[in-house]
């Protein structure tokens, strides 16, 4: 803690309270973690129940955008027309699609298929076909909150093996959702996600992971899903991040496309599937906002 707050001072996250009414045991909690070894994030990833609320109004767009593209994705679609999708039911819903001009991104959303990782570029020479598995990731700014989820979607007759590819790493995600409790560290929950890949046969990409999200596109922590049990910083009350795991069907190798700078592929160019959600610690365990 930089600053000593006096107990009768307002609370640092800016809810009006006086400090010892609100996050001083909080404080002292974390403190003794720490002195026992734990690394704890630092009070900016802590969302306040004011942010929580419009972070979920932020949640609510990016969800029913999603939500459009599954009624609408089908053979024959090329990935710009879902960009527009994308791009259309963020604007009319009063948002920004946070991708846009992100790092110099040109589109609105990331359409990732087959052996695409991830930050695949909507094309209108790319069009969607039968036996094609493809991920949808899309992410809102609203009123300045971020929010962030993707979904992967089987375009007609999936073969056997892409098909367990895309529920295993369903799967993967909702253990992850399991393992987030209060004051353990993040690591148990990435180790559980990566577990359950390695059981399936399946690798999880080591380099590209989630983060807290909210405030921010992207902020503290990093979250790894090929972490150790008891490794990472302790996940606390308040704090908002993602899981997404990018499960791949064969080596976990992957090269970043350096025509476009974006696209993410395996290298032996086997399948790869992600979903991802945002979840928020709580008290008692986690809420997922953002599926
Ligand atoms: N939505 C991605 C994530 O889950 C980030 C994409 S960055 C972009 O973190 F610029 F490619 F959109
Ligand atoms: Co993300």
């Amino acid at each position: 803690m930089a600053v000593k707050i006096g107990r009768n001072d307002p609370c640092w996250c800016g809810c009006g309270k006086k400090y010892k009414m609100c996050h001083e045991n909080f404080d002292r909690k974390l403190e003794q973690f720490r002195q026992k070894g734990y690394a704890v994030v630092d009070h900016s990833c802590i969302k306040t129940p004011a942010q929580v609320e419009k972070i979920k109004e932020s949640c609510a767009i990016n969800v029913a955008v999603l939500d459009y593209v599954g009624e609408h994705i089908a053979a024959g679609v090329s990935t710009e027309e879902i960009n527009r999708w994308v791009h259309e039911e963020t604007i009319k819903r009063g948002a920004i699609p946070a991708p846009l001009d992100f790092n110099g991104y040109p589109k609105s959303v990331c359409t990732s298929i087959n052996e695409v990782v991830c930050h695949g570029i909507p094309s209108e020479n790319e069009i969607l076909k039968e036996g094609d598995i493809i991920n949808i990731d899309v992410s809102t700014i609203y009123h300045g909150y971020f929010s962030d989820s993707s979904r992967m979607y089987c375009i007609g007759n999936v073969s056997e093996e892409k098909k367990k590819l895309v529920e295993v790493t369903k799967e993967c995600v909702e253990i992850g959702i399991s393992k987030v409790k209060p004051w353990e560290p993040i690591g148990n929950m990435g180790h559980a996600v990566h577990q359950h890949a390695l059981d399936n046969g399946f690798t999880v990409v080591r380099e590209i992971g989630g983060h807290g999200v909210g405030l921010e596109f992207h902020e503290d922590p990093w979250v790894s899903f090929v972490s150790e049990e008891n490794s990472g910083v302790l996940m606390v009350p308040g704090m908002m991040f993602t899981i997404e795991p990018m499960v791949n069907m064969g080596e976990a190798a992957i090269w970043t496309d350096e025509k476009d700078g974006w696209t993410v592929r395996t290298k032996d160019g086997k399948p790869s599937a992600q979903w991802e959600v945002t979840v928020l610690v709580t008290e008692t365990g986690c809420e997922v906002i953002c599926w």
